[in-house]
């Protein structure tokens, strides 16, 4: 009997060939993965965090998360299809993703890396292990996205962004996908030269938007239909009363948002409250923890994506997406990388053995 098991190795430069760069795609993979999560067909264990002190320790001296999850999709393979997603995943995977704060000033390096392992369904052999910082900020992005799809006033033109790094590029790309009448893009980074790096980039890559520097993240944040906040702010700074009303705010970071801010929101939308309240770092639970809001006005944005829950009831309401980051979505983006790269022959095959010494 053979029993060779090989693997495809993907680099980063192989999943951007094999499409991981492309938003529309990232778009459908995670709306997909949010649509799962509303029907209940997933698999989700609380991610372990390494980390050397408090919750707050992550902005300074970092943290290891692991995030493994099983993906489904047999079963509403023609829902899929009618909304015009990708079909069914069957299958578990995991990401293993370091965050080192230092890394950019100190070694021009990423904050974060990532390596994303994904397992036959059958036999639970490795199929494919690829870097995962890509498809990571990809997938994060496109959580801000598939919420501004379904949570933002169809009419919004202006975006507000505060931190315009890796997390900031791919929001920028997201909101536009999920709010395609967007014109502006407003950005505030602590570091002025990121802020204009940023803009000269987003220019060549999304030319129907103007993109602007401001002073202040207040100046981002007024007049904006949409915002995103997505730094490494170790204290909170906005202020509530700077909503536009009407305006959808999208924050992947953790410490921007005072939990007062809350009070002024409509509604609170998560991508899961239990994983939410896992981690126990996004100012959404630490809002439900100390009683600033209550429970009732969080709900996970899956059950909008289903049907199940109307959240925008109004064209004033004000409202706040805070996703912690699920497993889930970047076994969904994950496996429609490694799924393009197998049809396009991209990547490396490497045994994980050629016969195994105690098989
Ligand atoms: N929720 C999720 O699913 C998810 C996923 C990935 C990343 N994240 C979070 O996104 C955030 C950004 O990640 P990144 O990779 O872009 O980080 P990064 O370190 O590359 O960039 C952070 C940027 O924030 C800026 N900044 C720091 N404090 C600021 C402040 N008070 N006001 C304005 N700008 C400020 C910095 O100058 C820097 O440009 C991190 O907090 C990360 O944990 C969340």
């Amino acid at each position: 009997m053979n029993k060779k098991v090989e693997f495809l190795y993907l680099q980063q430069e192989d999943c951007v060939k094999a499409g991981g760069y492309d938003m529309e795609g990232t778009m459908k993979a995670t709306e997909r993965s949010f649509f799962l999560h509303g029907k209940g067909d997933y698999i989700l264990p609380h991610k372990p965090v390494i980390r050397w002190g408090g919750p707050e320790t992550e902005e300074t001296t970092g943290r290891i998360m692991s995030m493994p999850s099983f993906l489904g999709g047999l079963e509403y393979e023609e829902e899929l299809k009618e909304k015009g997603l990708l079909g069914p995943v069957n299958t578990s995977g995991i990401k293993w993703i370091p965050s080192k704060p230092h890394n950019p000033q100190k070694y021009g390096l990423p904050r974060a890396n990532a390596i994303i392992i994904i397992v036959d369904p059958e036999t639970l052999m490795p199929v494919s292990v690829m870097d995962g910082a890509l498809v990571s900020a990809m997938r994060t992005g496109a959580a801000s996205g598939v919420a501004v799809k379904y949570l933002a006033n169809p009419k919004s033109e202006v975006m507000g962004l505060i931190g315009g790094s890796v997390q900031g590029i791919t929001q920028t790309h997201a909101f536009k996908c999920g709010a395609p009448n967007l014109k502006l893009c407003k950005v505030y980074d602590l570091n002025k030269e990121t802020s204009e790096k940023f803009c000269e980039r987003m220019k060549k890559e999304i030319p129907d938007m103007e993109f602007r520097v401001v002073e202040s993240a207040e100046e981002a944040f007024r007049d904006s239909d949409v915002i995103s906040t997505a730094t490494m702010a170790k204290k909170p700074y906005v202020d509530g009363s700077w909503y536009k009303k009407g305006a959808l705010h999208c924050e992947i970071s953790f410490w921007d948002t005072p939990a007062e801010a809350l009070t002024y929101v409509d509604k609170v939308v998560v991508d899961d409250f239990d994983a939410v309240s896992g981690h126990g770092v996004d100012v959404s639970y630490r809002a439900v923890k100390d009683g600033v809001i209550p429970r009732e006005k969080v709900t996970d944005l899956g059950k909008t994506v289903i049907g199940e829950i109307q959240v925008r009831e109004s064209e004033d309401d004000i409202i706040f997406f805070n996703p912690i980051g699920l497993g889930i979505h970047d076994l969904s983006e994950a496996h429609r990388v490694y799924t393009n790269a197998k049809k396009m022959g991209i990547g490396k095959t490497l045994p994980l053995w050629e016969n195994p010494i105690l098989g």
